[in-house]
C-alpha cells in the first residue's frame, strides 16, 4: 500500500495562487468591510448595470425585515445575460452540458439569450405577469436554468422543486404557491432509468386547483400523457410566431421585488417558502463566487448541485452567468456508468474550478484511486466543498487524489436563508480540513451559549450571524411572522442560523451539524416532519417520529420509530412498505433507512416528540434532561 507522507495541519496557499488571485489583501478588505458596511456593499453592487441606481445601500429601519439597494431599480437577468451580449462575451460559451447518456449541448451568452428570450414571451403569451409565481419540476437540462432566467426576465418569481421529490412534496409546493404554470420535462436520466416527472406532475395536479398550463420539455421521448389544452410541448410552443421574435423586453424591478421562492421543509408537514429578491442577492451571490472560488474568464466552472436546490440556484444558474463565466452541467449521476465520470468529465473539458458535496467525494472516494487516476486533471486549480461538513479524511482526499495538493479546498458554509457564503476560506487563507474558516468580508459570526452570550474558545455553541448581508432572505412567503420566530426571536436582533459549532483561537469556526428539525442526508435538506407527515398519512400509522443519523456517506441517514394503529402488526413486509410509501409519497432521497416498531413515543407533557432522546438513546448516549418527559 502506498504511504501518504504525515499532512500538516494547517495548508498554506502558494505564493503565485495569492499573486494572481482576483481577492487582494483579505485581512484588509475584511476591516474596511466592518468599518463601513454600506460602503462596501454599494462598492460591489456599482460593478453590475442598474436602471436606476439606488438611493439607500441598507435600510434598517424595520429590523428584521432589512431593506437593500433601495430605490434601485435593476433585474438580475439583465446582469446575466442582457449586459454580456453587449460585448465580446456574446460571443463565449455561458453553458457546456453533457446528458448522461454522453450527448453534448454548448450555449454562447448569444444563443442562452436567444433562448431565453423565446421561452419569455411565450411565458408572457401564457399570461404570465410580474409577481406571478411559476413551479419549475425539471431534471437537470439546460431549458431548466433557462426556464428559471426566463421567469425572471419577466419578473416571475420561480419556484423550482427538485426533480427527485414526489407528487406530495410537489403538490404541497405547488399549492402553497399557486402557481398558475408548470414546467416539466416528460422526464430525465438518472442511473440509467428513466425517472417519471410529468406523471408525477399529473398526479400532483389532481390535487391543485389553480395550473392552467403545463409546459413539457421533451428530454426522453417516452409515452407520456398531454392533457388537452392543459399541456404544451415547449419545442412547439417555441415555434409559434409569439416566440420566435429572438428579442424580449427585461422588465425593469424593484431591487427589492422577488426573484424566487425556495420550499424547505419547516417544523411543521407544511413546507416553508424562502423569499429572495433581485438586488441584493445579485450583489452577494455574484461578489462571494468571484472572490472566494477566483473565477476568472479563462476559468471552466462545475458547480455540480442540482439546480433544484440553492447552491444550484445561486452558484450554478445566477452567479457564474453574473459574472460571465463559463459553466458545465452534468444532467446524470457521477457513477453512470462507471465511477469515473466525473473524472472522465474534468479532463474532457479542462474544468478549472470543481464545487461539490462532502458526500459525494465520499462516495466517490470508496471506489478507491486508481479511477481518478486514470485521468488528467491538471486542469483544477481551485476545489470547494458545500452542504454538510466535511470529515477531515475526506478534505485529505480530496485535495491529495484530485487537487494533486495544488488545489486549495473552500469550504463554504451557507443556507438557503443566506443566500450566498457566509462563512468560507478564500484561496489566499490558510485552510484547516473540516473548518470553514472565517466569514465572509462584511458578515459578521459568532457562537453563542444558550444565554445569548459568547462561547468561549472551543465551546460548543449555537452559530449566529449579528449583521445583515445582501443576499439574505427577506421573509418566510406569505409568513412573516414565522420569519421573525425562527430566525430572530431566539436571541432578539441576531440571525439564529440553526446549526452548532465552535470557534479556535484563531477565529476558525468548525460546523458541527443541526440542532433543529432539520436532516442533511447526502447533503439534501429535509425536514423531520415531512417525513412524520408521509409517516402518518399510511393507514397502518398512528405515530410517527424521523431523526437523522450518522452515516458513513450520506452524512446521516433518516431512521424512523413508528407506533402502529391496533389490528396492524409489526413485519418485515410492513416495514419496506413504509419506507416506499415515504419514497412515494416524498421522494427517494427520503427514504428511510430503518423502520423501527415501537410501542410508545418520548414525549413532553406537551405532547411534543422528543427526538433528542430517541437520538441519544439510539446512539448508546446519555439522554440528557429528562425533566419534561412525560413518561
Ligand atoms: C449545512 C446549503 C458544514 C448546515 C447551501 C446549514 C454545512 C445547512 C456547510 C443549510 C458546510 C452547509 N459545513 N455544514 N460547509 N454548508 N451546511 O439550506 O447545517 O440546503 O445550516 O443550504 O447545511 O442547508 P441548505
Amino acid at each position: 500500500m502506498a504511504t501518504t507522507p504525515e499532512t500538516p495541519q494547517v495548508y498554506s496557499p502558494s505564493a503565485e495562487f495569492v499573486a494572481a488571485a482576483n481577492m487582494k489583501g483579505h485581512a484588509e478588505v475584511a476591516r474596511q468591510a466592518e468599518l463601513d458596511l454600506p460602503g462596501f456593499w454599494g462598492a460591489r453592487a456599482a460593478e453590475f448595470e442598474w436602471f436606476k441606481p439606488w438611493d439607500n445601500v441598507l435600510d434598517e429601519s424595520n429590523k428584521p425585515f432589512y431593506k437593500w439597494f433601495v430605490g434601485g431599480k435593476v433585474n438580475i437577468v439583465y446582469n446575466c445575460l442582457d449586459r454580456h451580449i453587449k460585448t465580446w462575451r456574446r460571443n463565449k460559451l455561458a453553458l457546456i452540458w453533457e446528458g448522461e447518456k454522453g450527448e453534448v449541448r454548448t450555449f454562447s451568452y448569444h444563443a442562452l439569450n436567444r433562448e431565453v428570450c423565446k421561452f419569455a414571451n411565450v411565458l408572457r403569451s401564457m399570461g404570465v405577469k410580474k409577481g406571478d409565481r411559476v413551479t419549475i419540476y425539471m431534471g437537470r437540462v439546460p431549458e431548466l436554468p433557462m426556464a428559471m432566467l426566463a421567469c425572471a426576465k419577466i419578473g416571475a418569481v420561480h419556484s423550482v422543486v427538485y426533480g427527485g421529490f414526489s407528487v406530495e412534496a410537489l403538490h404541497g409546493r405547488i399549492d402553497d404557491s399557486q402557481s398558475h404554470v408548470v414546467i416539466t420535462c416528460d422526464g430525465g436520466y438518472m442511473n440509467g432509468k428513466i425517472v417519471e416527472l410529468k406523471r408525477i406532475v399529473d398526479e400532483a395536479l389532481k390535487r391543485c386547483a389553480t395550473v392552467e398550463n403545463v409546459v413539457v420539455v421533451k428530454r426522453t421521448g417516452h409515452e407520456v400523457p398531454m392533457e388537452s389544452g392543459r399541456d404544451f410541448w415547449y419545442h412547439d410552443l417555441l415555434n409559434l410566431p409569439m416566440a420566435r421574435a429572438s428579442t424580449s423586453e427585461t422588465e425593469v424591478m424593484d431591487a427589492e421585488d422577488p426573484l424566487y421562492l425556495l420550499y424547505t421543509s419547516g417544523t411543521t408537514g407544511k413546507p416553508k417558502a424562502i423569499l429572495h429578491t433581485h438586488g441584493g442577492y445579485m450583489v452577494g451571490v455574484a461578489t462571494t463566487l468571484k472572490w472566494v472560488f477566483d473565477v476568472k474568464e479563462e476559468d471552466r466552472w462545475w458547480c455540480t448541485a442540482d439546480p433544484g436546490w440553492v447552491t444550484g440556484h445561486s452558484y450554478l444558474v445566477y452567479g457564474p452567468l453574473l459574472l460571465g463565466a463559463t459553466s458545465f452541467m452534468y444532467e446524470g449521476a457521477p457513477t453512470f456508468p462507471y465511477p469515473n465520470r466525473w473524472w472522465s468529465m474534468i479532463e474532457k473539458y479542462g474544468i478549472t474550478l470543481l464545487y461539490t458535496a462532502p458526500t459525494a467525494i465520499r462516495g466517490l472516494m470508496r471506489f478507491g484511486e486508481a479511477w481518478p487516476n486514470r485521468h488528467d486533471l491538471s486542469s483544477l486549480r481551485l476545489l470547494g466543498s458545500v452542504g454538510e461538513p466535511i470529515n477531515p479524511e475526506a478534505w485529505r482526499w480530496y485535495h491529495r487524489v484530485i487537487g494533486k495538493e495544488r488545489c486549495p479546498i473552500m469550504d463554504t458554509w451557507w443556507q438557503t436563508e443566506t443566500g450566498m457564503f457566509a462563512i468560507t476560506p478564500l484561496p489566499t487563507m490558510d485552510l484547516k480540513p473540516g473548518s470553514a474558516a472565517r466569514p465572509f468580508p462584511g458578515m459578521e459570526a459568532d457562537v453563542y451559549t444558550e444565554a445569548g452570550t459568547s462561547a468561549a474558545v472551543g465551546e460548543e455553541g449555537f452559530l449566529v450571524l449579528k449583521r445583515p448581508w445582501p443576499a439574505m432572505l427577506r421573509t418566510l412567503y406569505k409568513d412573516p411572522q414565522r420569519y421573525q420566530d425562527q430566525y430572530w426571536s431566539k436571541y432578539p436582533g441576531v440571525y439564529f442560523t440553526g446549526d452548532s459549532a465552535r470557534k479556535d483561537a484563531d477565529g476558525y469556526f468548525w460546523i458541527i451539524g443541526r440542532v433543529d428539525d432539520v436532516i442533511k442526508v447526502s447533503g439534501y435538506r429535509l425536514g423531520t416532519a415531512e417525513i412524520e407527515s408521509a409517516l402518518v398519512s399510511h393507514p397502518a400509522v398512528a405515530e410517527a417520529a424521523a431523526i437523522g443519523l450518522p452515516h458513513e456517506v450520506k452524512g446521516s441517514a433518516i431512521y424512523t420509530y413508528v407506533m402502529l394503529r391496533t389490528n396492524y402488526e409489526p413485519s418485515e413486509a410492513l416495514a419496506e412498505e413504509l419506507k416506499a410509501h415515504v419514497g412515494h409519497e416524498v421522494g427517494p432521497i427520503a427514504k428511510p433507512e430503518k423502520v423501527s416498531f415501537v410501542p410508545s413515543l418520548p414525549k413532553t407533557r406537551s405532547g411534543k416528540i422528543m427526538r433528542r432522546v430517541l437520538k441519544a438513546r439510539a446512539q448508546g448516549l446519555p439522554e440528557g434532561d429528562l425533566s419534561t418527559l412525560e413518561e
